[in-house]
């Protein structure tokens, strides 16, 4: 590592509540930061020009292309300010030299509290019970939910999240099932939780929150087959990321009654919408318009990390990083998986 300037970054789609927190959490670091609305991408890189670490958000693409042009302008390293790295080419990263660090845990808290706060949305028609009594309605046709007391949920990918997850859905008396093919969380194991196989949790939970990365093995993991074989009626839930779901197979699912109600937090096609106000564009995504016109589903636009604790975290975090790689001590590294 070489650089004429190793405490400076750029951060990329960054809005004002980033630059609030960074520049407080930066308090105890003394870096200097360049705040900048516009997205990553291979227009924008030059943009990072004499920055040796550049901070893109999730829906920046941070591709080969990118990347060597990240490279070009003297980027050595692209300091994530999230815990997923599924936007990143970390091939290229490696290729080219550039290391790759992101905020493993900044508040599990955070994520799990917002799945089940759409569990909870979802189950007891909130979303259109407060609509109607703004109205002045107050009948409560429509509006029957169920009890989670014993109930099951299905926690699919048990890391810092989904096991936070399940130890708040136990604690509403549900019974936990997961699935992870690492080894199994103990404290959800002291929760009374069981590991099953993927099938026989979706065969069998009346909830099923998905928290694992999405990765090659994970893509559409949840599609036309994953959502026949769920209990009819069942509701399902997504935190983690949009490409783990078939977005046009809800659709069918949704249609027959098979799927009971539908949660997302994320999209696959989230990037370009999320994050922004297009309240005055005619929406273009068919498949997100038509899930929109659904009563038993909610979308919320990738605001479950959003609380702020887990914005101070992410900021110190995400600054540390930087201080450690450029003090030759890095930390929190993501690897090229292996070929
Ligand atoms: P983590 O790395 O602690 O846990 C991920 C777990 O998924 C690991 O236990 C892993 O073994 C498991 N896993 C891997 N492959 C799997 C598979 N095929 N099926 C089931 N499980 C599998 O990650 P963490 O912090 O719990 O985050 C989980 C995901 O949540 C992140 O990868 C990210 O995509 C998403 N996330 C979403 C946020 C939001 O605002 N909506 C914020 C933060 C994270």
């Amino acid at each position: 590592m070489s650089s004429a300037h190793p405490h400076r970054l750029i951060l990329f789609s960054s809005r004002q509540y980033d630059a609030d927190t960074f520049c407080q959490a930066n308090e105890s670091f003394g870096v200097e930061l360049d705040f900048r609305e516009a997205h990553l991408d291979a227009q924008t890189a030059i943009l990072a020009q004499g920055f040796t670490a550049v901070c893109p958000f999730v829906n920046d693409l941070v591709d080969a292309a990118v990347l060597e042009k990240l490279h070009a302008g003297g980027t050595r390293l692209v300091a994530l300010r999230s815990a997923g790295f599924n936007h990143v080419d970390l091939h290229a990263a490696k290729r080219l030299g550039i290391a790759v660090t992101r905020v493993p845990a900044y508040s599990p808290h955070a994520v799990a509290e917002h799945a089940a706060g759409m569990i909870l949305t979802l189950n007891r028609r909130l979303h259109r019970a407060v609509a109607r009594t703004r109205e002045g309605d107050f009948s409560l046709n429509g509006l029957l939910g169920f009890d989670l007391y014993g109930k099951t949920v299905g926690v699919v990918g048990t890391g810092i999240i989904g096991r936070t997850f399940g130890k708040i859905m136990a604690g509403f008396g549900m019974q936990v099932l997961a699935y992870d093919p690492g080894p199994p969380a103990t404290d959800l194991l002291e929760r009374g939780a069981r590991y099953v196989a993927l099938d026989e949790l979706l065969a069998n939970s009346d909830v099923v929150s998905l928290h694992c990365p999405l990765l090659p093995a994970t893509y559409h993991m949840i599609d036309e087959r994953a959502l026949a074989s769920m209990k009819r009626g069942a509701m399902l839930i997504n935190t983690g990321r949009g490409g783990l779901v078939e977005s046009n197979a809800l659709i069918g699912a949704l249609k027959s009654g098979q799927l009971g109600h539908l949660g997302l937090d994320v999209y696959e096609e989230e990037g370009g919408l999320f994050f922004e106000d297009h309240s005055d564009h005619l929406l273009q995504d068919d498949v997100l318009a038509r899930l929109l016109t659904f009563p038993n589903v909610i979308i919320t636009a990738h605001q479950a990390f959003f609380t702020r604790e887990a914005l101070i975290e992410i900021a110190s975090t995400t600054l540390g990083n930087l201080i450690a790689w450029a003090n030759g001590t890095p930390r929190n590294l993501v690897d090229a998986p292996a070929a």
